[in-house]
């Protein structure tokens, strides 16, 4: 149905959307695994695990590794056990592991795929429609150590990511906006028309309206993809990805992760657009209309923390480098804008909106 090629300096591979898995088949054998491992968590198994296998097993011995799911297996010693089972099923260095769930799936299978002997293949079928808009491309992998968010990880990219929309009809709602957040995010930071299909089309996307979802993830990916080809290892552009993520990490910290990421993002996109506000890079008429664009959606957009406790968290983020504050906002709507001289007060008052 759509078919996107990212093209970092030593890869290139493809991203299919579908809307079955009908074409999983011939997008794998042209890979020519020696052996295939399925990974996939607790909940995402019972639903698809068996089909997948069904489809690959003619191509190359089938083996399947299931965790338990959720962000607190996303650790080391869980990865052990995969290791495990890869020499268990003699996995050689012409395997592939096919990663079948969510984004918390893809980042751990992707870093196990790095690693394993020094390296081997590996397929993402992103599952989440966070993990189709973002964490399925552009080859960022990892765990959390020690309660410290993706702190060990690689850079490493997947031969293919095949993602079948219609998976997203077996997710909560709850998640589902999770990823809308994300994917808005690329309306705000580059994509204006974008932006706009997200306001006149809300309803059709909430309700996972079969072409305007596939249109949601195919333009998140193609936008992913134009940032990535250009910046694979976050030295420059690929920071303004974190629009709305520098609040939003502080808050999700604060809150101990029991909000969702995408949440976070959400509470944490509304201050930087009022941050742009601030700047006079947009009218409070449009700083209002994109707030209420998330809140329709069921996106959380204030929170009830202490002002002065998000401000001294951001501080502390990994990405705070040398005590600087980087302030990703826009100076136009679909136009972005990285503020390196931010100043305390302006983060403050944005911190204030969200916490007014
Ligand atoms: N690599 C990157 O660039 C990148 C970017 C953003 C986020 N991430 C990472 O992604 C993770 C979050 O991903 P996520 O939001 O997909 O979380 P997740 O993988 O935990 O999935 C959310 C929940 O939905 C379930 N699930 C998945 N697919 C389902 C389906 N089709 N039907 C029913 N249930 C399903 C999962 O089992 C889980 O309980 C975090 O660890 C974050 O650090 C990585
Ligand atoms: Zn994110």
């Amino acid at each position: 149905m759509d078919k996107i090629t990212v093209s970092t300096p030593n890869k290139s591979y493809p991203i299919y959307i579908e809307r079955d898995f009908d074409s999983l088949y011939e997008a794998v054998k042209v890979t020519a695994p020696s052996k295939i491992c399925i990974v996939s968590d607790t909940n995402v198994a019972p639903l698809y695990l068996e089909e997948i296998k069904k489809i690959l097993s003619p191509i190359a011995p089938v083996c399947t590794h299931v965790f338990p799911a959720g962000e607190s297996n996303k650790h080391i010693d869980t990865i052990k056990g995969f290791y495990e089972c890869f020499i268990e099923n003699k996995l050689d260095r012409k395997s592939a592991l096919v990663a079948l769930g969510g984004g918390v799936v893809g980042d751990m299978t992707g870093f196990a795929a790095a690693t394993y002997m020094r390296g081997i293949k590996f397929i993402q079928i992103p599952t989440t429609l966070l993990a189709q808009v973002d964490s399925s491309v552009g080859g960022k992998t990892g765990v959390d150590f020690n309660g410290n968010k993706n702190m060990v990880g690689a850079f490493y990219q997947p031969e293919l990511v095949y993602i079948n929309s219609a998976t997203l009809n077996t997710l909560e709602y709850r998640q589902v906006a999770a990823g809308l957040a994300e994917a808005i995010k690329y309306g705000f930071i580059i994509d204006k028309p974008f932006l706009d299909f997200f306001i006149t089309n809300r309803e059709k996307i909430m309700s996972l309206d079969s072409f305007s979802i596939d249109y949601v993830i195919a333009q998140s990916c193609r936008c992913k993809a134009f940032v990535v080809d250009q910046d694979e290892k976050e030295q420059g552009l690929r920071a303004i990805l974190n629009f709305g993520h520098t609040f939003g990490h502080a808050v999700e910290t604060l809150y101990d992760f029991t909000l969702l990421h995408g949440e976070c993002v959400a509470i944490g996109m509304v201050a930087a657009l009022y941050y742009a506000y601030k700047l006079k890079a947009i009218s409070k008429e449009a700083l209002e209309k994109y707030e209420r664009v998330l809140l329709d959606m069921k996106l959380p957009v204030r929170c009830d923390l202490s002002p002065e406790s998000i401000y001294e968290q951001m501080f502390l983020d990994k990405k705070t480098t040398s005590g600087k504050l980087k302030i990703i906002t826009i100076k136009a709507a679909g136009s972005y804008f990285i503020d390196t001289t931010a100043k305390e007060e302006d983060v403050l008052d944005a911190i204030r909106y969200i916490t007014s």
